[in-house]
């Protein structure tokens, strides 16, 4: 025989010189949950591990993913629900819970890089990432409010927006406000292929998200968010942003696209990540609680796995986890 693949997986030390993919903390974006009030750590029910913090305990918590290695954040909050329109005007609050963990995050790590959240979600009453009007999600419409809220967490001292929504044209709407609000050097790190996907139930118990049952309000994000069956659209929804001026662009959720990580690495400028949603990280947690997988084997080869695929970045729910594995 003159090929015996085999002599590379020998032992520990020759498997570890054929290596091709490697996990390095600096590739792990943490996604942070705010919550208003004080003294709270909240475990989220569909997401054993995970919690809500009040901001005088999210500033402990980000100094131990700082001392962990962590290096990029990700800002979502739980807006109380009488603040809450269809219009989500306290986005844009200065003195908003958005912006006040900003204030205190750049305050607390200046060194790590703040990423925030851009979606109407959170703030709606009716559940939905943009305006709804007559049974619709407006586009135009939407845009601006969320054009709004990216300056509003650039003000407030946000590195990067993270827009989530899948609004048709709002990286340039974003790009454009920020640099006429003279933040030309706040990014965009696009949500571009984000499918409609059964994985975000535990985010929406998360934040109290999910779109209402009430009459005239679609029960599902299928009009803005991506067919889970589509990847030549995926192509398009990148190569939309690049051209829009995103800086870095992302897959959402991971797992199952990994197809779609692969095809975004290989047309895309710019650094990929993709997320590693709630959903995918509640089905490592709940088989491992059975007793079915092992946690760590479960998450490390899943993380690799996304990796391998083509993204530069990974937002994932075992980030300490992770970090505490590379150490
Ligand atoms: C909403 C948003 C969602 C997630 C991030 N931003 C949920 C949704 O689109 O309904 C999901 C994250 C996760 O499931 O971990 N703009």
């Amino acid at each position: 025989m003159l090929h015996r693949p085999r002599r590379l997986r020998q032992n520990a030390a020759i498997r570890g010189i054929a290596q091709e993919t490697h996990l390095h903390a600096s590739d792990f974006i943490a996604p942070l949950f705010a919550v208003e009030g004080e003294g709270i750590k909240s475990e989220i029910a569909s997401m054993p591990g995970y919690f809500r913090y009040s901001l005088d305990l999210l500033e402990t918590e980000v100094k131990a993913l700082e001392k962990l290695g962590c290096t990029a954040l990700l800002l979502f909050v739980k807006v109380p629900d009488e603040l809450k329109d269809n219009e989500g005007q306290e986005a844009v609050n200065p003195d908003g819970l958005m912006q006040r963990a900003i204030r205190m995050i750049k305050d607390t790590v200046p060194n790590m890089v703040l990423m925030t959240d851009v979606a109407l979600d959170p703030y709606s009453s009716l559940g939905h990432d943009g305006i709804v009007e007559d049974g619709e999600i407006l586009n135009d419409a939407s845009v601006g409010a969320l054009a709004e809220m990216a300056v509003s967490h650039a003000q407030a001292g946000a590195d990067f927006v993270a827009p989530s929504d899948m609004m048709d044209g709002r990286i340039e709407a974003l790009r454009i406000a920020l640099d006429t609000s003279g933040f030309e050097n706040v990014g965009i790190m696009s949500y571009s292929a984000k499918y409609a996907s059964c994985f975000y139930g535990p985010f929406r118990d998360a934040l109290d998200s999910a779109p209402v049952d009430m009459e005239n309000v679609p029960r599902d994000k299928k009009t803005y968010q991506m067919n889970p069956a589509n990847a030549i659209e995926a192509k398009r929804e990148v190569e939309l942003d690049l051209q829009e001026g995103a800086d870095m662009v992302m897959v959402k959720p991971a797992m199952a696209y990994l197809d779609i990580i692969r095809q975004t690495k290989e047309i895309s400028s710019v650094p990929v990540s993709a997320y590693h949603v709630s959903g995918e990280y509640a089905m490592i947690k709940a088989a491992a609680a059975n007793g079915w997988l092992n946690e760590e084997e479960a998450m490390v080869e899943t993380l690799t796995a996304i990796k391998r695929a083509g993204a530069d970045l990974i937002a994932t729910y075992f980030v300490k986890e992770i970090l505490e594995y590379l150490r």
